[in-house]
């Protein structure tokens, strides 16, 4: 009897901290192989934009999990990448915000936030055919996803990145304030109670300093067939 191999769609999980380039990758890893994008971090933004905006205390759990309830948050496939979209709004450019950098960990470290921006990626990645990238995809959001990685870079190439990728949108911030930020960032994703950023036993780990976005999107195309 001849056995048939019928490729079933993946579910793909790419976690890691801030600036290691999971975001360029994770879009690339899912044009190549035709699935759908889901950036999480967006999600999390689009909310912190929306309790800066209509000026919630950001150390309000319960009004902040209330906001969480009353949002809704909408991913599109654009020309460049993902368009966010909040209440309707694209705030794809907003979102990116020194201001919303600065706040959303704080936002995102709330349970009923998480809980439910969790649900709505548990969601979209029903049925597979998807790269999910975040902090607790391989973890928590998607514990079951057929591959799942852990990209890592130093910190200074880290903070290199986040600054080139500012300059594009217009902000010039220096180095050092890039860094600091990054690693503050990363202490509070990695020390809050709720899903911290933390490598999954079973994810492959890539450490992307000095390493071309293609080589890092070909490594994990090569895991995926
Ligand atoms: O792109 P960058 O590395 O700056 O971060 P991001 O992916 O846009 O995520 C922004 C923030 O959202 C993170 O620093 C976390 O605080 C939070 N986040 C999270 O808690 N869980 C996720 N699955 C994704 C993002």
């Amino acid at each position: 009897m001849t056995a048939t191999h019928r490729s079933r769609p993946l579910t793909i999980a790419i976690d890691g901290p801030a600036g290691a380039g999971k975001s360029t990758v994770a879009r690339q890893v899912a044009e190549r192989l035709g699935y759908l994008y889901i950036d999480t971090g967006a999600m999390y933004r689009a909310l912190t934009l929306k309790a800066l905006r209509l000026r919630v205390p950001l150390d309000d759990a319960a009004a902040l999990t209330a906001l969480a309830a009353t949002t809704t948050i909408r991913l599109e496939r654009g020309e460049e990448g993902n368009r966010v979209f909040l209440d309707g709004e694209d705030v794809t450019a907003a979102i990116r915000d020194p201001e919303v950098s600065r706040h959303v960990s704080t936002v995102a470290a709330v349970p009923g936030v998480r809980e439910r921006l969790v649900q709505l990626q548990r969601e979209m990645a029903r049925g597979g055919g998807v790269v999910m990238d975040g902090r607790d995809i391989g973890t928590h959001v998607l514990p079951d996803a057929d591959r799942k990685f852990f990209l890592t870079a130093t910190v200074e190439e880290r903070a290199r990145r986040r600054q080139a990728e500012l300059a594009r949108a217009g902000h010039q911030v220096d180095l050092e304030s890039v860094k600091a930020e990054i690693e503050r960032r990363d202490r509070l994703d990695s020390t809050r109670e709720h899903s911290p950023l933390t490598q999954a036993p079973d994810a492959i780990a890539i450490d992307t300093t000095g390493l071309p976005v293609a080589e890092v999107v070909n490594r994990i195309l090569e895991y995926c067939r």
